[in-house]
Order: structure tokens, then sequence, then C-alpha cells
């Protein structure tokens, strides 16, 4: 706190926080794409600002990434021992195992200590291969289990990015590049005004499961995603923003 207080970073996330219009903004010094530091850090504040969340019964929906992969490695137990089930926010994107949502909230449990449930249903699907999962049981027990969760904690990725990452096809880079598309959260791809573009037919946390009930704390760092960081806010989903230094000056300096 008083090292915050000597470099301004108070003064900032105040501002910021007004400009956003977002409840909290915890701001970490650097800037993520420079430095692997900052990266930990700021999975050190994001842990802090989920832990200062609880109530006294949380469902805790997580996304994968790498990001929230150095959430996972922060989260300690509550000394107030309050209930905490943990479950991922997404079916598994395609994406080395290390930075999947399932594994993400296993390790998450496990540093707090708690509960957890895993959806084992590949992100993507097609419309036959979605109506005939949805009515297994254990994946409609840990579906509604998801949808009542009472606190989100995810990332958010540049699209191009994105989209390599989880292997698009030709045909969804194309309706990304044209309709310049900056961010992905969620498995939404959206452009600059935080219209979406595309989105994956998925089973998991929709935008629209994103009710002013649940608390959202959304996490990223690097000057890199700006833009889609900036853009993600524009659609009013986040309470809590959790960034580095390098983001939270140049979100400051935007229109
Ligand atoms: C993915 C999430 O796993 O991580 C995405 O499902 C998010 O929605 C992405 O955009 C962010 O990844 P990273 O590695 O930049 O934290």
């Amino acid at each position: 706190q008083i090292i915050k207080e000597q470099t301004g970073i108070i003064g900032l996330e105040n501002r910021l926080k007004d400009k956003l219009n977002v409840k909290e903004v915890n701001i970490v010094e650097g800037d993520c794409d420079e430095s692997d530091e900052v990266k930990i850090e700021l999975g050190e504040a994001a842990a802090k600002a989920l832990m200062r969340s609880l109530k006294e019964e949380n469902i805790i929906a997580v996304t994968g990434g790498t990001t929230l992969g150095n959430v996972s490695k922060m989260v300690k137990p509550d000394p107030k021992h309050r209930k905490m089930v943990f479950v991922p926010a997404r079916g598994g994107l395609g994406e080395r195992v290390e930075f999947e949502a399932n594994t993400i909230c296993s390790q998450m449990a496990n540093g707090a200590e708690s509960e957890y449930h895993l959806l084992h249903v590949p992100d993507e699907v097609s419309d036959e291969t979605y109506d005939m999962l949805i009515k297994e049981k254990h994946v409609k027990e840990i579906l509604s289990l998801i949808q009542s969760s009472t606190i989100i904690i995810h990332g958010i990725g540049d699209a191009k990015k994105m989209a390599k990452r989880r292997k698009a096809s030709d045909e969804t880079i194309e309706i990304l590049e044209k309709q310049d598309a900056v961010g992905e959260a969620f498995g939404y791809y959206f452009d600059g005004n935080g219209d979406v573009i595309h989105r994956i037919n998925t089973f998991g946390i929709q935008l629209d499961d994103l009710t002013k009930e649940k608390r959202v704390i959304t996490v990223a760092g690097g000057s890199s995603k700006v833009a889609a960081i900036q853009a993600y806010i524009k659609m009013g989903y986040t309470d809590v923003l959790v960034i580095d230094e390098g983001v939270a000056t140049q979100l400051l300096a935007l229109k």
C-alpha cells in the first residue's frame, strides 16, 4: 500500500475507476509484455481481489489462459474459512492443457484447499453434439453449477492471437479481419466498440450470464492487450479490473 501511494498508482486506480465506470481497479507496476515478474505480480493482485470478493458461500467460475494460470498459483486458503467451490467457466478450448479452464480451476481449488468440479466437454461443438451432450446428467449438473456462480474471474485475449491459439478456421479468421476484431473473452470475439462479431458454439458461461448479481473480475496485462481491454470494458460487465501500469496509462490516455 505504501509503495503504491508513493508511486502514484492509487491516484491512477481512482482516475481509471471513474473513467471506466467500474467498482474497483487494481494496478500492478510495470508491463506484462516486458517482464514475467509483472505477470506474476498481476496474478497475485488478482488472487487478492478474488479473496476480497468472497462472501459466506461462493461458487467461483474461472477461465483458462496464461494470465489465469498465474492467478491460480497465488490463491490461498481463506483465513475465515468461507465456502469456495471452483468450476471452469467454459469447456476445453483446445489449448495446451496447463492453460485450460479445467486445469486452472483445479489448481485454484487446491491452493484454496477447496472443492472443485470439472466440465469434460470440448468448448466448440456442432449443434447436434451440443443437443446430445446437454442431456447428459453430469454435464447438466455442472452447467447448472456454472450458471449459479457468484464470482467469475476471467482473462481477455487479443483477437488475432486467440484465433491462432484456438486454431480457428480460415473462414473465421477472415470474418475477424474484415470486421476488425480486437479482442476475445469467453469465446466471444468483439470489435473496438465492444460489439460481438463472432462467437464459438459453446458450453459454459455466455456473455448474457454475466448478470449484475455476479461479481466479475477481469484480469489482463500487457500493452498489446490495450485495445482488447478497452473494448471489453465498454460492454459493461466488469466489476473489478486487474491490470498493469502499461495498460493503465494507455487506457487513461485514450478517449
Ligand atoms: C483463454 C480464455 O483461455 O485465455 C480466453 O478462454 C482469454 O477467453 C485467454 O482471452 C487469455 O489468455 P492469456 O494467455 O493472454 O491470459
